[in-house]
């Protein structure tokens, strides 16, 4: 599908963004791992957390779907899961194949997981390696660091708990080791040196399981086995969809927008507090905690930015942002640099490479470097015909680009927003009809 975006008079309104990604898959596995029902409300009805859902299903978990984003999920326990029949498909969703197979490697039964073009791309051997370490027996393609992955089984608990300190900044990761550790007899440790999103570790710790955070954070410590119950999850909207609109609302002149809602926690915020310090109109009320994560209301007015440099520990706070954040600093005043962030290549794209390429179609001045970029401005966007290389964050950041650009701008495969924001450009719409632009 492809989209045409127009320049916006003004963006204005409250609107509300579908649940965040992240929570809704470690619901859908907490609750399937849990002994009892959990419900699940908010829940992220995009193709990569229905990914997660069809994996379990087909793993034995009863899955219901009561409403559009309302699930109940039938905990089947540490090991009541079936052999599945077929090979289970992660799709696009990295979060799916990584934290399966912390699940699978505690498994007796034997079983095969793959991806779409892209996610048999991304590296897997960053989580395969060290649950070998924990004695799982896995093997993959191209020396045990591609999709498919195939989980051999085990006939008795042979996982043991190891102490680990990730090498990359990886929420995945550091999950995958935890969801393993529930089936170790003894205590995994993980550490990492720049802390990253904690979502798990909030639920896990809801769910009942045997945790204790330490180091403010970067230290984890899970006592197994550890068995899990059951619960209600009332997920909040995903900042990371948040995002977009956010950045939206700076940029195009006259907006004010509320997004209501949005998750909050401290390891998502980076955006934020970067956009803050850029000189963005950014308020948050009505700040509340939902099932152990901090959640607000969020109300943006547009204002003029300048540049800024980020780099080291605010990254992980902020990676899944930096492609839309790119789209801001061309409109900023004077020169933004982005560095240490080499992981946005191993993405559902490069999107390094992908966001550097497009913008400049649009009349931007960015340099890339290995792990980050150098963006002049502010520079006068130009209507141009993109390509969202299938990635849905680069799709909503073109759109975002879009409508500060003179003229037209079309995105091809714009579709893909799907994966984790259905309703990305309905909801654009609407703030755009009632400012009188589209
Ligand atoms: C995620 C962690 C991050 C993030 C991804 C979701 C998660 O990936 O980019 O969108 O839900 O744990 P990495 O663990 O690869 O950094």
């Amino acid at each position: 599908m492809e989209i045409k975006i127009c320049r916006a008079n003004s963006l204005k309104g409250e609107v509300e963004v579908p649940g965040d990604k992240s929570i809704s898959h470690r619901a859908v596995m907490l609750g399937a791992l849990a002994e009892g029902i959990t419900e699940i409300k908010g829940f992220l009805s995009g193709e990569d957390c229905l990914s997660t859902v069809k994996c379990f299903r087909q793993l034995g978990v009863k899955i219901e779907e009561l409403g559009k984003n309302h699930l109940k999920v039938y905990g089947v326990g540490l090991n009541g899961f079936t052999e599945p029949e077929d090979v289970l498909d992660a799709g696009n969703s990295g979060t799916t194949m990584r934290l399966l197979l912390g699940i699978l490697s505690g498994q007796k039964f034997y079983s095969v997981i793959t991806g779409d073009a892209s996610l048999r791309k991304r590296p897997m051997d960053r989580v395969i390696k060290p649950l070998k370490m924990m004695g799982a027996q896995i093997r993959a393609r191209n020396k045990d660091s591609l999709a498919p992955v195939s989980i051999l089984g085990h006939d008795a608990a042979v996982l043991k708990p190891i102490e680990y300190e990730t090498p990359v900044a990886s929420a995945q990761v550091k999950s995958a080791l935890l969801l393993a550790g529930l089936f170790c007899e003894g205590t995994t440790v993980i550490s990492e040196k720049v802390k990253t999103r904690d979502h798990t570790e909030r639920m896990l710790k809801a769910f009942g399981a045997d945790i204790e955070i330490k180091d403010e954070g970067r230290r984890i410590l899970l006592k197994g086995p550890s068995h899990l119950r059951g619960r209600e999850v009332k997920v909040p909207g995903d900042i990371s969809s948040a995002s977009f609109f956010i950045v939206a609302g700076c940029l195009v002149p006259g907006s004010e927008i509320i997004i209501s809602n949005v998750g909050v926690n401290s390891t998502r915020t980076g955006i934020l507090d970067i956009l803050s310090s850029m000189g963005a109109d950014i308020k948050l009320f009505n700040k509340r905690i939902l099932c152990g994560e901090p959640v607000a209301d969020i109300a943006v007015k547009h204002s003029s930015l300048k540049a800024v440099e980020i780099g080291g520990e605010i990254i992980p706070r902020v990676i899944d942002e930096i492609p839309v954040l790119a789209v801001a600093a061309c409109r900023a005043y004077g020169t933004t640099v982005i560095r240490d962030a080499a992981e946005l290549r191993y993405k559902e794209t490069d999107r390094i490479g992908i966001i550097a390429a497009e913008l400049r179609k649009m009349g931007a001045r960015i340099k890339e470097m290995d792990d980050g970029f150098i963006i002049e401005g502010p520079v006068s966007l130009k209507g141009a015909s993109l390509n969202s290389h299938g990635d849905h964050r680069i799709a909503m950041a073109l759109a975002v680009a879009g409508l500060t650009a003179e003229g037209e701008t079309i995105i091809k495969d714009a579709q893909c927003a799907a994966i984790s924001f259905p309703n990305f450009y309905e909801t654009l719409w609407e703030l755009m009809e009632i400012s009188g632009g589209k």
